[in-house]
């Protein structure tokens, strides 16, 4: 048994520079990447209660992504808070890969094609020096056949790439760009993404937005975000705000 194994896992392995620990079944592959160090990322086959954001339950039946990876994330912690929005787009570009093209994000890092999701990101701090990316990309696993009100609400790689893609290589390119991503802003070029980021946004859309500390949201257009990441909003009156991604406490479009 290789000394990096995990009790109860199913293989270790080395992928591109990742320790990768793969589990039959785990109820969060979250907390158990928050136990390892940078460069560990862990998957499971089903997770028996995966967790989205916002405190909201993930289905994690078999066919899906479920992977939890953990990213160094050393200095000032306010450098690394474009790092779930990065996530987002990092995902994008690994599915680019395989010729999965036309997704969109949904604030903050919700992958979408058209108003189907897609994929979806938990990002949670563990340890100070780390940051964890949760990461669920449905491929051909069929959520709705859960959750009775997922009809017509999710889609899959498999789908969208008209062949089966296996598992192995998506995890294997999504790893890919997260260590990316990771070296872009530890070397404070995030600035590089940032238009990239904003095509991906799809056409300005109206939203409502909740701030932290301010109980009534805002209505009007998410405009983007800026080369240091910052949410660019203008409200119904013209105003133009920019914004902190952890300003944000809810952005969500209004149809
Ligand atoms: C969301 O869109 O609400 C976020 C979904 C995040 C799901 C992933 S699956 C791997 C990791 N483990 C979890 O329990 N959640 C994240």
């Amino acid at each position: 048994m290789s000394p990096n194994a995990l009790i109860g896992e199913k293989s270790c392995e080395a992928v591109d520079g990742w320790q990768l620990h793969t589990f039959a079944n785990l109820p969060s592959t979250n907390p158990v990447a928050g136990a390892l160090s940078a460069w560990h990322a862990v998957r499971a086959d089903v997770q028996t209660d995966g967790r989205g954001r916002t405190g909201r339950a993930w289905i994690s039946d078999a066919g899906g992504l479920w992977l939890s990876a953990v990213l160094p994330a050393p200095g000032p912690r306010k450098k690394w808070s474009i790092l779930p929005l990065g996530a987002g787009w990092a995902v994008i570009e690994a599915l680019r890969e395989i010729d999965v093209t036309g997704l969109r994000l949904r604030w903050p890092n919700d992958i979408l094609a058209g108003r189907r999701k897609l994929a979806g990101l938990l990002v949670e701090q563990f340890h100070p020096d780390n940051v964890v990316i949760g990461v669920g990309i449905n491929i051909d696993n069929r959520p709705d056949a859960l959750e009775a009100s997922l009809a017509g609400r999710t889609i899959g790689v498999a789908e969208l790439a008209g062949h089966p893609v296996s598992i192995e290589t998506i995890t294997r390119l999504t790893l890919g760009a997260f260590r990316r991503l990771q070296s872009l802003i530890e070397q404070d070029r995030f600035s590089e993404i940032a238009a990239d980021i904003n095509t991906r946004w799809g056409e300005a859309r109206r939203v409502q937005l909740s701030l932290n500390g301010h109980p009534e949201p805002l209505t009007g257009y998410f405009r983007g975000v800026d080369p240091e990441g910052r949410l660019s909003f203008t409200d119904d009156h013209g105003t133009t705000h920019t914004l902190d991604a952890s300003q944000v406490a809810l952005l969500s479009e209004v149809s």
